[in-house]
């Protein structure tokens, strides 16, 4: 017998417990000592409660587990059944103790923290909250007024074929129309079909109108693209929101009831419209809406450049041409069509001078459309 080695890795015999007493007065010794173990583990020591732990309930070389190795199972047969049951007894003493004693040592861990480690009082940590960028807020107003006179929402693609770009618009190949519209054509194999990155928006409407009966009463919302140089009035790349009525009662007089509706939600009700004569292959008339100074109210100032007029978007009634690309019966239908660039009006409505800002993403500059 060698006093060297701890009870738990002796065997009974070497210890000479044979008999139930025997057997009961080592378990009772091993757990006396277990029990004064935890007595000792200071409130809120975590590290200690692991240590602990593993001592005891290790897998390998934990005193339940020794005691398993050493007692029970080298015990003659009749002496099994009772070290089997003691040894259950002790685990089960073990592990319930050691539970109690963990979530008794975290409460204390947390207790400890809050009254020495954090200041409660100091403020928290601020999430930036992101703001809805101004072209968005701006299309979505836009929507909003047409929405509420009863024109419904369709998007389209962003590539496009020459075709719909521009001959079904009334755009053929050689128009000087196309040299304000210069874009991006698409790199592709010999042999493919061309195509290109739209210049504006109006391609929906011959999209819509080879899709559906009229009536039709739709706008697009959407980007395009234009071989422009970025200055404080151009980018390559923007949003127009389109518009097109077409059924078989429309005269010009709706057209502008709708444009004006349109000018007054959107600059207020004060806000006077004109009418001016322009030119797009596909309108017939054409006509450039202006809004009246919102700055000056007309009188002339620095932002309409004293003419107290500021020109709003572009519009007309459909030319007929254009119903012959989709097949609609010029003789019984007439329509307008319109389209603005939706930058342009939120630099108006917010009094934005270069149209970069709204592409560079600067948050000193977007926190102030909160
Ligand atoms: N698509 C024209 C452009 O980008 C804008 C336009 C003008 C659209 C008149 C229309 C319209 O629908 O009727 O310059």
């Amino acid at each position: 017998m060698s006093d060297a080695k701890p009870i738990q890795e002796q065997t009974l015999a070497e210890q000479g417990a044979a008999t139930s007493e025997g057997i009961a007065a080592l378990f009772a010794e091993v757990r006396a000592r277990f029990d004064a173990e935890t007595s000792r583990l200071a409130a809120g020591d975590l590290p200690a409660w692991t240590a602990l732990r593993n001592a005891w309930l290790g897998r390998s070389s934990g005193v339940i587990t020794a005691i398993g190795d050493s007692w029970l199972k080298p015990a003659p047969l009749d002496a099994k059944r009772v070290v089997g049951k003691a040894l259950n007894e002790l685990k089960a003493h073990v592990e319930r103790t050691l539970e109690e004693l963990r979530a008794r040592a975290e409460a204390a861990g947390e207790a400890g923290t809050a009254a020495g480690g954090v200041d409660l009082s100091l403020p928290g940590l601020r999430r930036a909250l992101g703001t809805r960028h101004p072209i968005c807020q701006t299309l979505e107003e836009l929507e909003r007024i047409f929405l509420s006179i009863g024109f419904s929402v369709v998007e389209g693609p962003e590539i496009e074929t020459p075709y719909y770009n521009f001959e079904a618009l009334n755009i053929p190949e050689h128009h000087p129309a196309r040299d304000t519209m210069d874009t991006f054509y698409l790199s592709l194999p010999k042999g493919s079909p061309e195509l290109l990155l739209r210049t504006h928006t109006s391609p929906m409407q011959i999209h819509t109108m080879e899709q559906q009966q009229p009536p039709v009463r739709i706008i697009v919302p959407g980007r395009v693209y234009r071989r422009d140089n970025p200055d404080s009035t151009h980018s390559f790349a923007f949003h127009q929101i389109e518009g097109l009525a077409v059924d078989t009662d429309i005269t010009f007089c709706e057209f502008k009831g709708t444009v004006e509706y349109f000018v007054r939600e959107f600059l207020g009700p004060k806000t006077r419209t004109r009418l001016r004569p322009s030119y797009f292959p596909f309108t017939e008339p054409s006509a450039e809406v202006d809004a009246s100074c919102f700055a000056c109210d007309g009188k002339g100032c620095r932002i309409c450049k004293q003419a107290g007029w500021i020109e709003l978007f572009g519009s007309g009634m459909v030319d007929p041409a254009v119903y012959g690309f989709v097949n609609y019966d010029a003789k019984r239908l007439s329509g307008f069509a319109f389209g603005m660039g939706v930058e342009r009006m939120a630099m108006m409505r917010y009094g934005i001078s270069d149209i970069q800002l709204l592409y560079q993403n600067d948050v000193r500059f977007l926190r102030q459309f909160q």
